[in-house]
């Protein structure tokens, strides 16, 4: 078996009964887990097509029970950093981490309890992918990204079209976040921020559900 396959296999064997529970309730914002074979996908297709590579640091902003920064780490070599906010999701993170250290300690996974507004990383880290959800607090967050890092996120569903034109990119933006505490107008300038200091493109990868967002910053 290929080692990524057999490696993300144990993944989902160590989050087998985390992923039967209800967590829903905890977190900052409602907390769902990023479905596993999406972030293994979207990872395989950046590393083979040479967007990011195994010396790039992956930063999951709001990393829940840690599983895309598991599979960015155990799986794909990266170096991975989850920041969550909520202790419990912070300690489940961590108890996992260390059943996956039965397998092996060879990977490189650090989760971080904090809100990841007040974290200042970016600013030393060079070689970065930042993986959120899209909540709007993020947008302030990624002015910090170096020149030529990326920040990712994801949808389901969407049509092809790479890369986006300004107005599709805004529109997306506008739709799938998760801005219960802001206004139109808070979103407008926040999106109109981000469009003008990065570059976007949307890929479809298969199973065709899963749409990544990729933006690079110019
Ligand atoms: C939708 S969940 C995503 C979890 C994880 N990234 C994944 O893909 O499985 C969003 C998480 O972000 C956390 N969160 C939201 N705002 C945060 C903040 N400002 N600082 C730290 N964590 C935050 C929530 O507690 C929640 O666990």
């Amino acid at each position: 078996m290929e080692p990524e396959l057999d490696r993300f296999n144990t993944i989902q064997s160590v989050y087998h009964e985390i992923d039967a529970l209800d967590l829903s309730n905890l977190g900052k914002t409602p907390f769902y887990a990023t479905p596993k074979i999406q972030i293994f996908q979207a990872l395989k297709y950046l590393i083979q097509n040479g967007i990011i590579s195994r010396s790039t640091t992956f930063i999951d902003l709001g990393s829940g029970t840690g599983v895309t920064t598991a599979i960015a780490s155990y799986v794909f070599g990266l170096n991975a950093i989850g920041i969550e906010g909520d202790l419990h999701l912070y300690e489940i993170a961590i108890q996992l981490k260390s059943r996956l250290n039965q397998f092996t300690t060879d990977f490189d996974l650090e989760y971080i309890q904090a809100d990841f507004t007040k974290v200042e990383l970016f600013k030393e880290l060079d070689n970065v992918i930042v993986f959120n959800y899209l909540a709007g607090d993020v947008l302030p967050v990624l002015d910090q990204l170096q020149l030529g890092n990326y920040f990712i996120t994801y949808l389901m569903g969407g049509s092809l079209g790479l890369p986006l034109n300004r107005d599709q990119a805004r529109q997306q933006l506008f739709d799938s976040a998760s801005w219960s505490y802001a206004s139109s107008e808070e979103k407008t300038r926040m999106i109109n921020h981000l469009l003008e200091q990065y570059r976007s493109w949307r890929y479809l990868l298969n199973p065709p559900e899963t749409a990544i967002y990729l933006y690079q910053k110019i």
